[in-house]
């Protein structure tokens, strides 16, 4: 059975002490997570150590980077290592997010070496695909993720695919309140899931997860997630509220 998993990606937002207290607040409320769901906080680099004292000893409740180095070690100011983060006991890291390709210029190359350094130290990458509106309104979104998943992905091992969690995220339902028809979703998480098939086989294809992600909020979670080929989303500014988050863990599908 497919891992389903709600992914908080609070982005560069709140304070240590606001942090912590949305943490806390998560907590408090009632939420299930069943033994093939997770719920993943991928918190700023400073918060890590704070996010994982608070999740810790919770069963498939995890902390996660947002970004991470293509180079191992060395003279590389400001930047921060995979073998940093799993020395830190970090078992995902979001790899490729439209922002960063967008503001930092990342591309599928560069991805495809965070790519391989996540999983050469057993970190899972969570790898962010999407295409932007122009993209969508001629019609060209599957060529466009296509070549995303294509050139970041498809050098990889069929043992080493199968660590990788992929997150669609149309850029143009980011933050924008604009969703993805559930009908939209399905499309293209069928369509990347075949594109997969495609290179790796049916079976693995089939076990890999694939989030949703671009406006998820507790009104949307549960349709968007019913979904059959969505495993659940990567969720921004409502990541942010307790209530929120909360009802989108219980949103997973059961
Ligand atoms: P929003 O949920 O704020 O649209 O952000 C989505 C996202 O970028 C998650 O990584």
């Amino acid at each position: 059975m497919r891992k389903q998993i709600a992914a908080a990606n609070w982005k560069m937002n709140l304070t240590l002490k606001e942090g912590e207290a949305l943490l806390d607040a998560i907590s408090a409320k009632p939420h299930t997570l069943l033994a093939n769901q997770e719920a993943i906080f991928a918190v700023p680099f400073p918060y890590i150590s704070m996010a994982q004292a608070k999740v810790g000893a919770k069963t498939n409740v995890f902390v996660a980077a947002q970004n991470c180095s293509d180079k191992a070690s060395g003279a590389y100011t400001g930047e921060v290592s995979v073998t940093m983060l799993q020395s830190m006991c970090v078992k995902y890291v979001v790899i490729g997010h439209s922002e960063r390709r967008e503001y930092f210029n990342e591309n599928n190359e560069l991805l495809a070496q965070k790519v391989n350094i996540c999983l050469e130290n057993k970190t899972t990458p969570i790898f962010c695909c999407g295409e932007p509106l122009e993209i969508r309104e001629s019609a060209t979104q599957n060529e466009y993720v296509a070549k995303q998943l294509t050139e970041s992905l498809f050098h990889l091992s069929e043992e080493s695919i199968a660590h990788v969690v992929i997150a669609y995220e149309p850029i143009w339902a980011i933050g924008t309140g604009k969703t993805a028809s559930s009908e939209q979703a399905q499309e293209m998480h069928a369509f990347i899931r075949s594109h997969i098939a495609s290179k790796f086989g049916q079976t693995i294809a089939d076990a890999i997860s694939i989030l949703y992600g671009g406006s998820v909020k507790s009104a949307n979670a549960v349709e968007i997630f019913s979904q059959p080929d969505v495993d659940g989303g990567l969720v921004g500014g409502a990541s942010l509220i307790a209530d929120e988050f909360v009802a989108i863990i219980n949103a997973l599908k059961k």
